[in-house]
């Protein structure tokens, strides 16, 4: 069963069987998958990127005939892989075989004149095709197919999951639906590429690249997309002085902290894309979080941005899910279902304040793995001990150093299904000693909890930082009160055949009794100063 559902387990950023895609490019893609296996974030990173830079996106209409259309464009070169979608209009991703084919299409593009408004000339890879009197006729049907780039609605889901057989199926039937496509993810990355041509007026060596569930495997239809903006690309940053003669260096601006120095980037860059960006708008400029970021709507591709820098430590949590990912295919299984049964109870939010949020639930899931009886994936600190010389990796006084070659890790036999695994997650936290413990996947045992907060998870990278401070105790007793109920209801359901009405895992996505009932426990009220608090906090 394993075997057959990773097949699909690659399909959100790794190598499978695309639309409209050549023959030829499929054949490449599967051969260097048998050689490779499994690859490295890094790696598919490097090669989407490369595919987003041959790549552009056209607003076109949605009668345009798709033969005609590629017709025109393929003057400018081979076409590797285009497909279309729908977001407030229809529109097309293009990707090139060669970079200087986009470029020949951008000489021939024209800048638009309308009366009455003025255009800033700023040119991009966003187009819009105007004109095709010949290729656009209005009684012909739609010569193309649209690849959705959202998800089915909860009841759809509910209702194919009814027809399921067992809960394995459900499961992996369920994380189907919900991953993030090939398309998809090609999209997010273009989206990056043309956010990096913009943030290029001002550091022309930057790069920008996705982080968070875009890339992590983790990913639904229609997350946000999380950006860095990667300026250490920038070269001379590793020149060495000589120890004696001449030489020189760039005389720079200086700033009082490395915090002060983000917060000037990101201000620029946010302007920039406020009055500059095509299709960009929302742009709002939060500098004073954490971790300051610029966030808007990236109309064309409907994607909520989040774009930050100097953030290498969610690069590297970002990589560590990955991996365990790609180490056992119940991981993300186990992690869609959960995150998706935690949406559909308000667990989690869209809407930031004192919820659990996906990466403290994915964390849990991790933990929750660790601690079977024979453990399905390695804690933090093994990986570690696994790490080869090249992956050394020091972030800010925090050691982010942990195994990147796959084949070094071992696994230790765990033959438990998937439908054992949700009954025994939804167990092992009905139960969890969250008044005294803390989770933690670096050392794959619960340690004392350090600091009062409900709920108490340590960021696997920067061991001070709790993930889940924002959490206040209503929303705990919520998720303890909803595993209890969940656990209760998938034993109940253990003698079910599937029936048109929900059963197994879409009974579980229904509403629950406890899901409206703020806390099953009568809990004592916190103090004032706490409530203000854990506000503030969450504010903040
Ligand atoms: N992150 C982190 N520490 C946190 C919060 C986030 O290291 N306290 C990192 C994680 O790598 C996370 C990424 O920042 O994956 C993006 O955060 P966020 O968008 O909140 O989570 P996602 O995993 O992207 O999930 P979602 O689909 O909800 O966006
Ligand atoms: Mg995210």
């Amino acid at each position: 069963c394993l075997q057959k559902v990773d097949t699909f387990l690659h399909r959100s950023i790794g190598t499978n069987v695309v639309a409209a895609q050549s023959e030829a490019t499929r054949k490449d893609e599967s051969d260097e998958k048998e050689k490779d296996g499994r690859k490295s974030l890094y790696v598919v990173q490097a090669e989407r990127q490369e595919q987003a830079e041959r790549s552009v996106l056209i607003s076109c209409n949605s009668r345009t005939n798709e033969k005609k259309f590629l017709k025109h464009l393929s003057r400018h070169g081979d076409i590797k892989k285009h497909f279309f979608y729908e977001s407030y209009g229809m529109y097309a991703v293009v990707e090139f075989a060669n970079q200087e084919s986009v470029a020949s299409l951008l000489e021939e593009a024209a800048i638009p004149s309308v009366s009455h408004e003025s255009m800033v000339p700023f040119k991009s890879r966003l187009l819009s095709l105007r004109n095709v009197g010949s290729v656009v006729s209005p009684n012909q049907q739609p010569g193309h197919q649209c690849q959705p780039q959202t998800t089915i609605p909860i009841n759809e889901l509910i209702q194919r999951l009814s027809r399921e057989e067992s809960i394995d199926q459900q499961i992996t039937s369920l994380t189907e639906a919900y991953q993030l496509t090939e398309e998809n993810s090609r999209l997010r990355f273009l989206v990056c590429s043309l956010l990096k041509d913009i943030a290029a007026a001002y550091f022309p060596e930057c790069n920008i690249k996705p982080f968070g569930s875009s890339v992590n495997g983790f990913g639904k239809l229609g997350c946000d997309l999380d950006m860095f903006l990667d300026l250490d690309g920038i070269s001379g940053r590793n020149v060495k002085m000589p120890k004696s003669g001449l030489c020189l260096e760039y005389q720079m601006k200086r700033a009082n902290s490395e915090r002060a120095v983000t917060q000037s980037i990101l201000s620029v860059i946010g302007e920039c894309v406020d009055q500059f960006g095509p299709g960009c708008a929302g742009v709002q400029k939060i500098l004073n979080a954490r971790c300051p970021l610029v966030r808007f709507a990236h109309q064309p591709s409907g994607f909520q941005c989040d774009l930050t820098t100097n953030n290498r430590v969610a690069m590297k949590s970002t990589e560590l899910l990955y991996l365990y990912g790609e180490l056992d295919p119940r991981v993300r299984f186990l992690v869609f279902t959960v995150r998706c049964w935690a949406r559909a109870h308000g667990v989690t939010s869209s809407i930031p304040g004192a919820w659990i949020t996906n990466f403290s639930l994915t964390v849990m899931v991790l933990f929750f793995l660790q601690r079977r009886s024979s453990p399905i994936i390695p804690t933090l600190d093994h990986l570690r001990d696994l790490a080869g010389p090249t992956d050394k990796s020091v972030i800010e006084g925090n050691d982010c150093t942990f195994v990147s070659d796959f084949s070094k890790i071992q696994l230790r036999s765990n033959t438990e299904t998937l439908e054992q695994l949700l009954c025994g997650f939804f167990e092992f936290y009905a139960a969890f000693p969250f008044g005294m413990k803390s989770i933690n996947i670096r050392k794959g045992k619960e340690q004392n909890k350090p600091e009062v907060a409900p709920l108490h998870i340590q960021n696997p990278f920067e061991n001070s930082l709790n993930v889940s401070k924002n959490v206040n105790a209503t929303q705990l007793d919520r998720f303890v009160a909803l595993c209890q109920e969940s656990t209760w209801l998938l034993q109940k359901s253990e003698t079910n055949t599937p029936t048109p009405t929900p059963w197994g895992l879409a009974s579980l996505l229904l509403p629950l009794q406890v899901a409206g009932i703020k806390s099953r426990k009568k809990r004592r009220r916190e103090p004032a100063s706490e409530r203000i608090k854990s506000l503030l906090e969450s504010l903040k």
